[in-house]
Formats: C-alpha cells, sequence, structure tokens
C-alpha cells in the first residue's frame, strides 16, 4: 500500500514539476538571453578560431596584447607587403558593445556585409559563420566589461 501511494507521488511530482521547467525554458528563449554555453563557445570562436584579437587588440613590437586592451580597438598595426588603398587606419572595440545593431552584427559575421551594406575594408576577413557561431561571439563581445 505504502508503496502504491509513493509511486502516485511521485508520477504527480514528475507532471507537476515537468511543464514548470518547459516554461522556464520557453520564457528564455524569448527574452534571448545569453546562456553560459553560448558565451563559452563565443569565447572559443573568438580567441582560439576566428583570432579577433589579433586585429582588433593593440599589440605591442614583440606581437603581444595586453589582456587590460583586449578587444578595444585601436590603429590598424598588420600592414599590407603591398599597397592597398582602401587598407583600414582603425579597427573598432568590440568588447562590451560592437559597432551597429545586434542583428547587424550576426549579418556581418555570416555574410561578410556590414551595416553600410557593403564589406569593410581589409584586412577584416569575410566572416561565413553559421547563426548559432555568430551569436555565440555576440554573447561573448557583450559578457566583456564595457
Ligand atoms: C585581420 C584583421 C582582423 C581580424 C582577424 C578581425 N577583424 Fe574585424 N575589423 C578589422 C578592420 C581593419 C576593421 C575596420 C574595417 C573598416 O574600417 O571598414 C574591422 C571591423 C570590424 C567591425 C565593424 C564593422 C562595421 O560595421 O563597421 C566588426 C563588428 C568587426 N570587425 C568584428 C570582428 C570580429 C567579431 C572578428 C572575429 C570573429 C574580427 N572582426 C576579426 C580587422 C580584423
Amino acid at each position: 500500500m505504502k508503496t502504491i501511494a509513493g509511486t502516485a507521488i511521485a508520477v504527480f511530482l514528475l507532471f507537476a514539476v515537468a511543464p514548470s521547467r518547459s516554461v522556464v525554458a520557453q520564457d528564455a528563449k524569448k527574452t534571448k538571453a545569453p546562456d553560459a554555453g553560448a558565451i563559452e563557445r563565443g569565447r572559443y570562436i573568438v580567441e582560439s578560431v576566428a583570432m579577433c584579437g589579433r586585429c582588433h587588440t593593440p599589440w605591442n613590437q614583440n606581437g603581444e596584447g595586453k589582456r587590460e586592451n583586449w578587444l578595444l580597438g585601436g590603429p590598424t598595426q598588420i600592414q599590407a607587403s603591398y599597397p592597398v588603398p582602401n587598407w583600414a587606419v582603425v579597427e573598432p572595440r568590440l568588447a562590451g558593445r560592437p559597432p551597429g545593431t545586434d542583428e547587424e552584427f550576426v549579418r556581418l559575421l555570416m555574410t561578410g556585409i556590414s551595416r553600410t551594406g557593403a564589406r569593410p575594408d581589409p584586412p577584416m576577413p569575410p566572416f561565413r559563420m553559421t547563426r548559432p557561431d555568430a551569436e555565440a561571439v555576440l554573447a561573448y563581445l557583450k559578457s566583456l566589461k564595457q
């Protein structure tokens, strides 16, 4: 008798708890709160794959970037080995809030087209990321100190 009652309570709890969990998941989707997984994935892409910091972080003469300057932007340090007329002179700050809207940023990383409707000047690479990867990069950049 006791076990039947126990099972009944367990089944009741299962149904009582399960729906509230999925409501929480839906809410998170609606507000697009960046989860820790997305931020970690964004960090991996920025630091270990796309190397955004190689350009968007000021480096010293030994090619070392300081962590306190991380992704703060500055003058373009990488120079072309032959003259390129539209070589950019400044790399914008990415930490905290990259330029433009969220959607413009995601589009830039998915298509290589910037908020101006054209490609950014070289040496900014034309990335072709998936939407989840581009959104993860954005979540990571937003997680950095403004
Ligand atoms: C090889 C150097 C280089 C790398 C690597 C690089 N960038 Fe850039 N990025 C630039 C330069 C230079 C500009 C300025 C282009 C211009 O002025 O048109 C720029 C511009 C931008 C802009 C501004 C675009 C706009 O609409 O004005 C964003 C956002 C950006 N980069 C994000 C990133 C992210 C995110 C990464 C890594 C996933 C990255 N960049 C990697 C060089 C680089």
